[in-house]
């Protein structure tokens, strides 16, 4: 049975939700693989990194090459293009008439990224209009495909940052008063590289929006699934943390008289792995960034600065983790009499997507034949910014042994181009699908 017929029966669902929707399209429909390969692989080419991977943190002169390559892309298609006042970039393919349905995730990658976080749903939406485009499809609403800026939260925190300014839950001037780690204002990056666009935030709410996406960890490919239908992301929480001590000989300085910053970095750094351990489940805890001073081989480190990353899916038991922690600073503070302050870099709350959205995804996989698996997602996405104001959902891909965020990040070409075809599917089924009139459906 289709997705796309009218009354749809599920047997995979507990809470059955259907989307009356009726197509006239030819549902056989499906993406030029090639061509999607050969965006991936040249976007892949402007600032690779050994290993396959890229380097390109958001704002900066890489940042703005990937920009100009994928708007190169979209004025190529035809589309209307908008640059709002944080920099996001959104293509829109204008057929029909109303909110689009849209799409799209980010270019800007950590320093040491993969080719296909984030790439891949930009580029899979691009695919996914000029597919549209090739088959002269008459949709009853526009699609849209957009590049949010500074996803990654790499280079300025937090993350996901354009969408949450597009969604309206930031304002603009505070975003653009950001700093990044190496002392760069956010908005003068923005101007620097050309992309401080004029067309306000918060942006046109979509109809719905679907995102694509690599899954970035393990569990697809361990347990032979082909689509995760992402039914929503864990709560994130950063910190920077300073820890101050006081630089001394490592010579003469008897063990019991110091004030090492370094120590007690390390004893938060284990503390935050022994309390992830100990929660099990969904607790992850991530120390990825430590700076000493002066840091030199024989003084006593008199500053520390790490970050702290604390996701979990239960806003409980993450709000008892970030308590935990807070205790164990001023345990810390007070045994090494060390002063220790602490800075919120991103606090955002575990996010549910819509459950016709979800529900449409795994309807549209089964269809495909393609094994589906509902999952939440480890890691930020752009689409959970957008859920804030529209029904919204992800559709993800397996990656191979689960690594991401490493340049050797891979997801097998089926796998990418059954994602694609599932995001085809899901956007035209949107296009034709009515919210409101469904509520009383499902
Ligand atoms: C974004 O990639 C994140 O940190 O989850
Ligand atoms: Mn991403
Ligand atoms: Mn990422």
């Amino acid at each position: 049975m289709s997705a796309f017929d009218l009354n749809i029966s599920y047997t995979y669902r507990v809470q059955p939700v259907s989307l009356p929707v009726a197509l006239s399209v030819n549902k056989t429909l499906t993406i030029n693989a090639d061509r999607l390969m050969r965006r991936l692989a040249d976007l892949a080419e402007v600032s690779p990194i050994d290993g396959g991977g890229n380097c390109r943190l958001a704002l900066t002169a890489q940042d703005k090459l990937g920009r100009d390559l994928v708007m190169n892309w979209m004025t190529e298609l035809g589309l209307s293009i908008t640059v709002d006042t944080i920099g996001n970039v959104i293509g829109t393919w204008d057929t029909g008439s109303g909110a689009p349905v849209m799409t799209g995730s980010h270019i800007d990658t950590v320093r040491t990224g993969g080719r296909f976080d984030g790439n891949y749903g930009v580029l899979a939406g691009l695919e996914v209009i000029e597919t549209c485009q090739t088959a002269n499809l008459e949709l009853p609403r526009p699609l849209s495909v957009t590049f949010f800026t500074n996803e990654e939260g790499a280079r300025f925190a937090p993350d996901m940052l354009g969408s949450l300014v597009y969604a309206g839950a930031m304002q603009v001037e505070e975003a653009l008063d950001i700093v990044a780690i190496d002392g760069a204002r956010l908005g003068d990056e923005l101007r620097t590289i050309g992309y401080d666009g004029s067309t306000p935030c918060p942006g046109v709410v979509p109809h719905a929006f679907v995102e694509l996406h690599i899954e970035q960890g393990p569990i697809l490919e361990a347990e032979g699934f082909v689509i995760g239908a992402v039914t929503g992301v864990q709560g994130i929480s950063w910190q920077e943390v300073v820890i101050e001590g006081q630089s001394n000989h490592a010579g003469t300085t008897p063990m019991a008289l110091r004030h090492d910053a370094a120590y007690i970095a390390a004893r938060l750094t284990v503390f935050l792995r022994e309390l992830a351990l100990r929660y099990g489940q969904h607790q992850v805890c991530t120390v990825g960034k430590i700076d000493l001073f002066p840091n030199l081989v024989n003084v006593v480190a008199a500053r520390a600065t790490l970050t702290l990353d604390v996701r979990n899916t239960d806003n409980t038991v993450l709000q008892k983790a970030e308590q935990e922690i807070a205790d164990f600073i001023k345990v810390l503070a007070s045994q090494e009499e060390v002063t220790i302050s602490t800075r919120q870099l991103v606090r955002f709350d575990p996010v549910i997507f819509d459950d016709r959205v979800i529900s449409l995804v795994e309807s549209i996989a089964h269809d495909s034949k393609l094994s589906v698996k509902t999952m939440p997602s480890g890691a930020g996405h752009d689409a959970q910014m957008l859920a804030r104001v529209c029904p919204s959902g992800m559709i993800f891909v397996p990656s191979v042994k689960g690594i991401s965020h490493n340049a050797a990040e891979f997801t097998h070409t089926a796998d990418l181009v059954a994602g694609a075809n599932v995001l085809l599917q899901s956007m035209i089924a949107l296009a034709h699908h009515d919210f409101n009139s469904q509520a009383s459906a499902s």
